[in-house]
């Protein structure tokens, strides 16, 4: 991974810091995408000239462009995007759904990935290398009573990394899916106090799959939907 260029989107994140880490670790230059200045610094304190740190609104097309040209301006190409920014709604049945809680998955879930995989393909077409790793879920394997927005919108994830798989495998491009059960967070401690966290999966876990998939190790693998589930 030495000296390759990894763009992270959700940088800040749960997962977004455990990929960091884990890239980090090999060496990469890692662009880091959150959606505010503020929450990049708190996460990322330290100055590092292998950071590049890049607040954007990545529902917004436009800021979405932005950040990838200004990672392949101050890096020169990016070779893996981890398209990891996402969000969870739950809670109302289809027929009482509020449209905004519908579009607001849609935006996060889906729009965050099209916008940024849109801005980040067509130099990695020009390069004819380039990996791409999205993150789908255990649970839009399947739609679930009030959880449709963000089954339907995960399963989108889904159909669109299969998709961009068939377009670009013969660019070079890998693009594969994770699709992790319930992740070990603070947050889904915090909502789920009765649940085990051993039975979820590690933030550190998921991150060495991702790596994987955009290691040459997983230059055959196209398309995949990889479950990660954790340990027990
Ligand atoms: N947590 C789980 O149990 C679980 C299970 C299955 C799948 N997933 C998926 O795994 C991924 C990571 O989950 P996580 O738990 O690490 O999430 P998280 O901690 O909530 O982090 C979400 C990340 O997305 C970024 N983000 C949100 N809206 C954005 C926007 N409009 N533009 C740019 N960035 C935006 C946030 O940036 P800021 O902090 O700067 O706002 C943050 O970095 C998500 O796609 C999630 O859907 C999670």
């Amino acid at each position: 991974m030495a000296e390759r260029v990894v763009l992270i989107t959700g940088a800040t994140g749960n997962l977004g810091r455990a990929v960091a880490a884990a890239f980090e670790a090999e060496g990469a230059r890692l662009a880091l995408v959150g959606s505010r200045s503020e929450s990049l610094d708190e996460a990322f304190p330290k100055r590092d000239p292998r950071h590049l740190k890049l607040a954007a609104d990545l529902v917004d097309a436009g800021a979405a462009a932005g950040a990838v040209a200004e990672a392949e301006r101050q890096f020169g190409r990016i070779d893996a995007l981890c398209a990891l920014a996402g969000g969870f709604h739950m809670g109302e049945p289809v027929h009482d759904m509020p449209p905004d809680a519908w579009k607001r998955m849609m935006e996060l879930n889906v729009a965050t990935v099209m916008n940024v995989a849109k801005a980040a393909v067509p130099g990695m077409i020009a390069r004819k290398s380039g990996r791409i790793v999205t993150v789908g879920s255990m649970a839009a394997l399947k739609g679930g009573a009030e959880m449709s927005a963000y089954a339907s919108s995960k399963s989108t994830v889904m159909r669109l990394t299969e998709s961009m798989a068939a377009e670009l495998r013969g660019h070079g491009i890998n693009v594969n899916c994770v699709l992790p059960s319930t992740i070990d967070t603070p947050e889904n401690r915090a909502a789920m106090p009765k649940a085990d966290p051993e039975k979820w999966v590690r933030p550190a876990d998921l991150a060495a799959v991702i790596a994987f998939l955009c290691s040459d190790g997983a230059r055959a693998m196209h398309g995949a939907l990889v479950p990660v589930v954790g340990l027990v």
